[in-house]
């Protein structure tokens, strides 16, 4: 058993919380839920980040003091993240006066060591990112990066030796743990800190809405470093001793792509001056835009967290925001995309599953199931195998910061299940009177309907905890994944039939139906074609669905290489849209130069399982046609197509 520290950003409590602030916090949920369901001891911590000019201009709109501005949002945070179900230890305020005492022990160290000096400062602020901004960050009055407004500020300011620590910096990127994730945004920051530093002003004396400078009351803590230290002081601060607890350093900082300099630049000097162990992992997210746009209130589309969460069911949710993108891509959030999910992926798929096993259990065995027999039934053996690799695929890709390939994973064992249902027809061996078949068949379904509840209870719990009580499953111990070992339903339990587990959504846009009920109906007519390319396998056709099985890809060559001893076979890195790229061993050396391929964009299929070839795992495989001459003609695309994008 291990310890497993995830944080969120404490959020600005200038307004009420939107998409973005639920997004990150569903996140981090699911990976705390998951590490807990792993046995591990797990602290995860969320809250508000209070201080600072932009909160205090805020409640100066608002004509309030800033302390009622902040009680009355960051409230507004705690009751959403209640009505989110989150399962945070710890929601924790800037204002907290632990907080506060271990903020003041941060600085007092990098004081000690040396790094903080008086000085002016003169330059660029913005309010409204809390960031100082050099000369060429900015354009028209604004930060470009941010778009935000930025204001001149001339004043006395206390600054911190961040320039110093430029090349520790750099060897803490480059070190085997991969601490800043994903690996462009990585690159990102390496560049920027390589390209050289500035110190840091970390004082201001303007204004006076934050933690009072040590030994100094005129000047006001500069907000980031208040905020970055709520990471500490969430888990205990530092002890008489000057340690800190056993949470510390944190495993994940999730974060949002737009704050990853404050976190990987900023955060690990400060925690290097006060000599305390560097955090783990920083993972910067991507953002989400709203049906296309970017999110704002002047648009229109602004959506506000708490009515998000009336919206939809939590499951529902949690699925879409987990499933849709990557960690670390961008995302849109389309009405149409969840209904398509929800009805295809989770009625269709899971919902369906659950209903008609339990309901032929209710029907053909009076609700009653018997114990496990360990039958050789190759469906059955296979079926088995199934779950034991989905089990260890959804740790795997939990592990890699991938729940979008981990519930991937999950409803990959629902399809698997159904098919099996489909495949061994329990109904037929109900009819003959083969009662000991029926049981068998639906014990198999129903145990493997477990594992995928406890597997997706991390990422769905209400559905998770609805189907485990329907088999009778309701404890805590249950949803461990110790649990999963096959045969762990036992004798006569008492099989339910749960409610409903997702009702089919309905929409607001025509667009919205159209696009949701033709892609119902492209999935139904996947089904039978998949079903009746089996009957009429002697057409030597496919069907759709088949051909949608194989997935084909737009892949770009970063790099190739001749493979060692072998004449015919390059090695290329190929970029396929996702977080590292993959490394393929084609048969291409008799007809390309490695030159050749190297930044061109070639088709490849995407999905076919990893191949060794002389001790290289291939994990794609480039298509190419013979030429008359017995050459070799790869299927190029141009940059207008981005790398990853799916052929059909
Ligand atoms: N208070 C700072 C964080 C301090 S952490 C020590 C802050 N707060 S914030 O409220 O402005 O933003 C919090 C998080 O929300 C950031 O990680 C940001 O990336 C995220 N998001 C804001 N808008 C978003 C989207 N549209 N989509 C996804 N996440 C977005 O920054």
């Amino acid at each position: 058993m291990s310890n497993f520290y995830v944080t969120t950003p404490i959020y600005y409590v200038n307004g009420a919380p939107h998409i973005g602030h639920a997004y990150t916090t569903i996140v981090a949920d699911a990976f705390a839920r998951h590490y807990r369901q792993r046995g591990d001891e797990v602290f995860f911590l969320t809250g508000t980040d209070e201080h600072g000019l932009k909160v205090q201009r805020a409640a100066e709109e608002n004509g309030m003091t800033p302390q009622a501005l902040v009680d009355q949002n960051s409230q507004k945070f705690r009751e959403l993240f209640e009505k989110l179900t989150l399962t945070h230890d710890r929601f924790i305020r800037t204002t907290d006066p632990d907080h506060k005492e271990a903020v003041a022990e941060m600085v007092r160290r990098m004081k000690a060591a040396g790094d903080v000096y008086l000085d002016t400062y003169k330059g660029w602020y913005s309010a409204s990112d809390e960031a100082y901004y050099a000369e060429d960050e900015i354009e028209d009055g604004r930060a470009i990066e941010s778009g935000s407004a930025v204001e001149w500020v001339e004043e006395e300011s206390y600054f911190f030796r961040l320039s110093k620590y430029q090349d520790a910096l750099v060897e803490w990127y480059d070190s085997p743990g991969n601490p800043v994730r994903p690996k462009a945004r990585r690159n990102e920051i390496r560049a920027f800190v390589a390209g050289g530093l500035n110190d840091l002003s970390i004082s201001r004396t303007t204004f006076d809405w934050g933690i009072e400078f040590p030994d100094d009351p005129d000047h006001v803590l500069y907000v980031w470093v208040d905020a970055l230290t709520n990471y500490i002081s969430g888990v205990g601060g530092f002890d008489d001793d000057g340690k800190t607890g056993p949470f510390w350093p944190a495993d994940l900082h999730l974060i949002g792509k737009d704050i990853l300099r404050f976190h990987a630049v900023y955060w690990p000097a400060f925690l290097m001056s006060a000599g305390v162990e560097l955090p783990r992992e920083v993972f910067a997210h991507g953002w989400w835009t709203v049906e296309g746009e970017k999110m704002s209130k002047s648009r229109g589309n602004w959506i506000d967290a708490a009515e998000l969460a009336e919206q939809y069911p939590l499951d529902l949710l949690r699925y879409f925001m987990l499933r849709e993108i990557p960690l670390g891509s961008d995302g849109n959030f389309v009405q149409a995309r969840i209904a398509e999910r929800n009805n295809s992926e989770l009625a269709d798929n899971l919902g369906n599953l659950v209903n008609r096993t339990t309901k032929m259990t209710q029907g053909f065995l009076g609700g009653v199931l018997a114990g496990y027999q360990e039958t050789r039934d190759e469906q059955d053996v296979e079926l088995r195998q199934t779950a034991l690799h989905a089990r260890q695929k959804v740790s795997e890709f939990m592990d890699a910061r991938e729940p979008h390939h981990a519930l991937d994973a999950v409803m990959h064992l629902a399809r698997e299940l159904n098919q099996y249902v489909q495949a061994t027809q329990p109904w037929k061996a109900n009819k003959e009177g083969d009662a000991e078949r029926v049981q068998q068949i639906l014990y198999h379904a129903l145990e493997g309907i477990r594992w995928v509840a406890v597997l997706a209870a991390a990422f769905m719990p209400d559905s998770a905890d609805a189907i485990l009580k329907a088999l009778g499953q309701g404890e805590a111990e249950h949803l461990q994944f110790s649990a999963l070992e096959w045969g762990g339903l036992a004798g006569d339990t008492r099989v339910e039939i749960p409610a409903v587990l997702f009702e089919k959504m309905e929409f607001e846009s025509d667009e919205a139906e159209d696009k949701a009920k033709k892609s119902a109906k492209k999935s139904k007519k996947a089904a039978k074609s998949a079903k009746k390319s089996t009957d009429n396998d002697k057409t030597g056709l496919i069907e759709f669905g088949e051909f949608m099985n194989v997935e084909i890809r737009v892949g770009r060559v970063l790099s190739a290489e001749r493979v060692e001893g072998a004449d015919k076979l390059l090695k290329l890195e190929a970029d396929v849209g996702e977080e590292s790229p993959r490394t393929i061993v084609a048969g291409l050396a008799k007809a390309f130069e490695p030159e050749e391929l190297t930044d061109k964009q070639v088709a490849m299929v995407t999905n076919l399982k990893p191949a060794k070839l002389f001790g290289i795992k291939s994990e794609a495989m480039v298509l190419a046609a013979k030429t008359i001459d017995d050459k070799l003609e790869l299927a190029f695309f141009s940059d207008n197509i981005k790398p990853g994008t799916r052929i059909s």
